[in-house]
């Protein structure tokens, strides 16, 4: 299946990371490589380190490193949360320096698009959800699905997926799975259908089973406290004068973003009331963009998978 994924406000992370001839830079979220290959193009013999948990946004980007033959692309199937050790792999431990890094959240069209991988609602599929098949290591869907208490399905559909009736649909699984294990996207889309009241069923707008989708997928993959490890490690990866680009896509992400960057341009954590700081933390970055930047009304015409995009820069000091 080919791998297709149109980049969301490619112009705009260019414009933010401005990459340099002989700088080296990273894309913590490869994909279909549309930054890293706009990168590279930009850099001569700097190099882009591309990163994905899934093997498929792997094996796609080495098909176009070798159909183009391009030299500076270095690829690794890992998860982003464990940047420093990856940078040490792919480069045999010698101290590169990395001018500006970008994370492009979520997940790409591709894996939406394949029916094997369970993130769809709208394709019957085992309930998988993982980014990487073979690296994540975190609980399967069909494990949270089937195993975790009703109390923190709510939990999770509430926080995760902001879904107004993640008690009701945390019950009705509840109930279903004592009668039989809950194994594909059908099944659960048919058990959220029977758990909402019909005027919201037919509400316009999106589809009744996207917020608890997204819940499992962020669950599933970890994705808040990966977000959380990668941007410090960031902060501490990147040289001087060199940027963080983040897109994003829900409000949980862009939070967690936000507070990030505003803590570390901050440097002090010493309580309010303390005359002098005794912490000696010191700002280690200046934030760019003070509201996150959104793509163009003609982007979102084009790509309505950009519409929930927010993209925030913050520059190492
Ligand atoms: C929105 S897509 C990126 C698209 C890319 N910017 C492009 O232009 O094609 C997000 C990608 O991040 C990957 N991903 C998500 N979480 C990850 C993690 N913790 N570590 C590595 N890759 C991750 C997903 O597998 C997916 O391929």
């Amino acid at each position: 299946m080919e791998y297709r994924h149109e980049p969301v406000m490619l112009d705009e992370v260019l414009g933010y990371l401005s990459p340099r001839i002989g700088k080296n830079y990273i894309d913590a979220t490869l994909g279909g490589a549309g930054y890293s290959l706009a990168i590279a193009g930009r850099i001569g013999k700097g190099k882009v380190l591309g990163i994905d948990l899934d093997e498929s946004a792997i094996e796609n980007a080495e098909k176009i490193i070798k159909r183009n033959k391009i030299k500076n692309l270095v690829i690794a199937n890992d998860n982003f949360a464990i940047l420093e050790q990856i940078v040490l792999e792919k480069f045999n431990g010698r101290t590169v320096e990395f001018f500006g890094i970008v994370f492009d959240l979520g997940l790409s069209s591709a894996q939406l698009a394949d029916r094997s991988r369970g993130f769809s609602f709208a394709h019957d599929a085992p309930l998988v959800m993982s980014f990487g098949l073979t690296q994540g290591g975190g609980p399967k869907t069909e494990q949270i699905v089937n195993n975790w208490s009703p109390a923190e399905l709510t939990r999770i559909f509430r926080e995760y997926g902001e879904e107004k009736f993640a008690g009701r649909i945390a019950n009705a699984i509840t109930a279903s799975r004592i009668q039989k294990k809950i194994e594909t996207t059908g099944e659960l889309v048919r058990i959220i259908e029977r758990a909402i009241p019909l005027s919201y069923l037919k509400k316009p707008g999106i589809h009744f089973a996207t917020r608890v989708f997204q819940a499992l997928r962020i669950a599933t993959n970890g994705e808040l406290l990966n977000l959380e490890i990668a941007l410090e490690s960031a902060v501490k990866l990147i040289a001087s004068h060199g940027r963080i680009v983040v897109v994003s896509y829900h409000s949980l992400e862009d939070r967690i973003v936000k507070n990030i960057f505003r803590r570390e341009a901050k440097g002090c954590i010493c309580p309010p009331d303390l005359p002098v700081c005794v912490c000696g933390r010191k700002p280690r970055l200046k934030i760019i963009t003070k509201k996150p930047a959104c793509p163009s009304v003609l982007e979102i015409g084009g790509n309505p998978r950009a519409r929930s995009a927010k993209l925030r820069v913050a520059e190492i000091i």
